[in-house]
């Protein structure tokens, strides 16, 4: 590996730090994936075990990324290499960033397909073409949509297009830019949808559904999937949140921005939760559509209601500057590195990047009609393929390696010389990520490995 060169980007505050965190965590995670997982897990008991784990396992291994990112002030695996160098550690550890590189940018290449599906939604929301239709209408509109190989691949172009130009103009003129007009808009529209939810007369069969738990809805698998989903929300076990922490300056305080992350993004997925859910029961849709939720069941909901036309595409412009933000943070670690270690320019690592990882997506796109009956690992086809090797076994395994590296390898001392933890807090930390966050995702994994 090339001698690192020193890492001049750092962030210009600590709230667009904060913000470019949240932008990462917040994405199609929350409003796609959580109210569908939530709706077929069966509502508040699900949520609740959900809120734990993001307690147990999510906040503490966020803090063990962040750290480990500002502490070795470079890209995922140049930052293990220096850290390495200082505690004494096996160079191995250099893989836990490498896994980081990887896992981001193969999740990248179908995350880019949906977040494209987003895109197309809110043009056609715009065009005013959801206007009057049925259950039926909009499930035969997504079947035809899903059909397309040039749509999707159109679609999913054009969203690699633009993560390629935000991210190549750098930390502070690409990424902040970009931030700084993405999450105002993603709040002022989420608070807009919220409050019209309110209003509405399921709204508190939602706050039941997504509150009042009933434990007999909880199976073993639930309480999986459910630990599995505080990894991906919180954008763990890929070195994104290294990257952003390794262009932390020294004088912020880390503690206080994980804080905000994990409530922020938290928050973010319940009022989007809430707002789904009382559109799905003010139409009599059922909870438990699976994926198809936001494609299939809410463009019905959005067709029916007043103001149906606005809120639908205010909606779908929510998704997509939700799945944006996450998608220049899944390229950073692999850009960084690219550009830190091999002393690439960044422009041209980013088209590099940014084609690789469209051409790979171009597979997820076509699973869904040309490649359809192509499967790669056991039944899966190659979208569900990439789905399971980037969030069920590199994620944890992403994850279980942090746990293990801050809570065994790295000195308490020079950990809490990077976090400023109070001893007493650093001592219930240090008992979580020992053993309580690694055996359970160990525990994780190894369900996922034989599932
Ligand atoms: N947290 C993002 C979401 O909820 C997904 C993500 C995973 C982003 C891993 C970056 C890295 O959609």
């Amino acid at each position: 590996m090339a001698q690192s060169k020193n890492l001049h980007a750092t962030w210009s505050s600590q709230t667009i730090f904060v913000l470019a965190a949240v932008g990462s965590a917040v994405g199609l995670g929350n409003l796609w994936k959580f109210p569908y997982i939530t709706g077929e897990n069966g509502g508040a008991a699900f949520v609740l075990v959900y809120l734990l784990c993001i307690l147990a396992v999510g906040l503490p291994i966020l803090i063990a990324e962040i750290t480990l990112g500002r502490a070795g002030q470079a890209s995922p695996p140049q930052a293990m290499a220096n850290i390495v160098r200082k505690v004494g550690g096996s160079r191995l550890w250099v893989f836990l960033g490498i896994n980081g590189v990887l896992g981001g940018l193969l999740i990248l290449s179908f995350y880019s397909v949906i977040a494209g599906w987003g895109l197309a939604y809110f043009l056609q929301s715009l065009q005013g073409n959801f206007v009057g239709m049925d259950a039926q209408g909009a499930q035969n509109y997504f079947d035809q949509f899903v059909a397309s190989p040039g749509g999707l691949v159109f679609w999913h172009s054009l969203i690699m297009v633009a993560t390629v130009l935000i991210v190549i103009k750098g930390v502070r003129s690409g990424i902040e830019r970009a931030i700084n007009i993405m999450m105002p808009g993603l709040l002022v529209i989420l608070l807009i949808l919220f409050g019209y939810a309110m209003t509405m007369p399921a709204f508190s069969q939602s706050f039941d559904f997504l509150f009042q738990p009933d434990f007999s809805k909880l199976t073993a698998n639930s309480i999986l999937v459910a630990l599995g989903h505080a990894f991906f929300t919180l954008s763990l076990g890929f070195g994104t949140m290294m990257v952003y922490g390794s262009y932390l300056p020294k004088s912020f305080s880390i503690i206080r921005a994980t804080l905000w992350i994990v409530v922020a993004d938290t928050v973010i997925a319940l009022l989007a939760g809430l707002v789904i859910f009382s559109i799905v029961f003010d139409n009599g849709l059922t909870p438990g559509a699976g994926p198809g939720l936001l494609f299939q069941t809410l463009p019905v909901a959005f067709s029916q209601m007043q103001f149906g036309w606005l809120l639908g595409t205010l909606f779908f412009a929510m998704v997509v500057l939700a799945a944006l933000s996450s998608a220049i943070s899944m390229i950073e670690p692999g850009l960084s590195w690219l550009e830190q270690n091999w002393g690439i320019a960044r422009a041209k690592g980013a088209w590099w990047l940014g084609g690789g990882v469209w051409f790979l997506g171009l597979g997820s796109a076509l699973a869904f009609n040309l490649w359809q009956d192509v499967t790669l690992i056991g039944e899966r086809d190659i979208f569900e393929s990439m789905d399971f090797l980037t969030s069920n076994l590199m994620l944890p395994l992403g994850g279980l390696f942090t746990a293990l590296f801050v809570g065994w390898v790295w000195s308490r001392q020079q950990r809490d010389q990077q976090t400023g933890m109070p001893p007493s807090w650093s001592g219930v930390y240090t008992l979580v990520i020992r053993w309580i966050a690694p055996i359970l995702v160990a525990i994780v994994f190894v369900n996922n490995l034989i599932a």
